[in-house]
């Protein structure tokens, strides 16, 4: 890689990063694709989050991403939130243009589209596990396109926030509650699509599962994870073995890692081999 003085730098900031694997997708596409650019981990240390902007803008870095635990605590330094962001409370994507930083959120648009290159239509109703970020950005995106939602919730406090603050927002009808709730029987039947947004499977901790009940699911259900690593978790392993459709979480990383480069750069990214090289990656660490 030859760096100059018309280099662009672009970066992610987040604590502690020493796993992110959006440092080796960004340069791989930079690199495949001849940008004259270079993206860097920032582990912005805590308390710090409140300089990042400025330094940014100081140091005429052009966007960077944001991943936990700054996806929130981030938004009150920007000049500007998409929509979208604002819905999600967090932003993913953060564009500086003319000393202006814009948030943004990709990761329900990524996930969006890891659904469609899988053949998976939009659900009419659909489950998500957890109530975090990423439940928020994927339930927004499903209101928007017509689908109920219910999130289930190791605390159903934060479900039921996030159901109706969806549901105000879309208009969309959403429903939050426990995961242990005796209701839930009475749904999961109709359930098209259940996504699991918590961490629970995420390697080292990788013979955990979320407390669902797979076999009650109808045999049509599609089930989704967003842990990408392991690429195929053990919920994901029990649904297959159900004879169910299942979607790991690497195509919603590549998608939103594709969506920001693309906002970087103004270019295609060259999709196809971020995913094909992360998902060696992702299979040389698991032998
Ligand atoms: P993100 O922004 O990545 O979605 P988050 O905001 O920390 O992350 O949300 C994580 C979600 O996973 C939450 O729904 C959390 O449940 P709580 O609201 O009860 O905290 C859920 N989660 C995290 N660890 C969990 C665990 N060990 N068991 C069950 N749920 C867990």
């Amino acid at each position: 890689m030859q760096i100059d003085q018309d280099t662009c730098v672009f970066g992610l900031i987040g604590y502690p990063l020493a796993h992110s694997l959006s440092p080796f997708i960004h340069n791989l596409a930079f690199k495949a694709m001849g940008v004259n650019a270079v993206y860097l981990p920032f582990p912005v240390k805590p308390g710090r989050v409140s300089s990042v902007v400025n330094g940014a803008r100081a140091l005429g870095i052009r966007g960077f991403n944001v991943t936990i635990p700054y996806k929130e605590s981030i938004i009150p330094y920007l000049d500007r939130v998409s929509l979208e962001a604002e819905a999600c409370g967090s932003v993913n994507t953060v564009l500086i243009e003319e000393d202006r930083a814009v948030g943004y959120n990709t990761d329900g648009r990524g996930f969006m589209d890891s659904l469609e290159q899988e053949g998976v239509k939009v659900p009419r109703f659909a489950i998500i596990l957890g109530a975090g970020g990423a439940a928020r950005a994927i339930g927004y995106q499903l209101a928007v396109r017509g689908a109920i939602t219910v999130f289930l919730n190791r605390t159903p406090e934060r479900a039921e926030k996030v159901a109706r603050d969806i549901a105000r927002i879309t208009g969309q009808e959403s429903w939050g509650m426990s995961w242990d709730s005796s209701c839930i029987s009475d749904f999961v039947q109709d359930a098209e699509l259940l996504i699991n947004t918590t961490p629970v499977g995420m390697y080292p901790d990788i013979d955990q599962k979320p407390p669902f009940v797979l076999k009650n699911l109808n045999s049509r259900s599609v089930v989704a994870d967003i842990i990408y690593n392991p690429l195929n978790t053990r919920l994901l392993r029990e649904a297959e073995g159900l004879g169910l459709k299942t979607i790991s979480g690497l195509g919603m990383f590549v998608n939103q890692g594709v969506r920001s480069w693309e906002m970087f750069t103004g270019r295609e990214a060259p999709r196809k081999l971020m995913e094909d090289r992360l998902r060696g990656l992702l299979l040389k660490n698991e032998t």
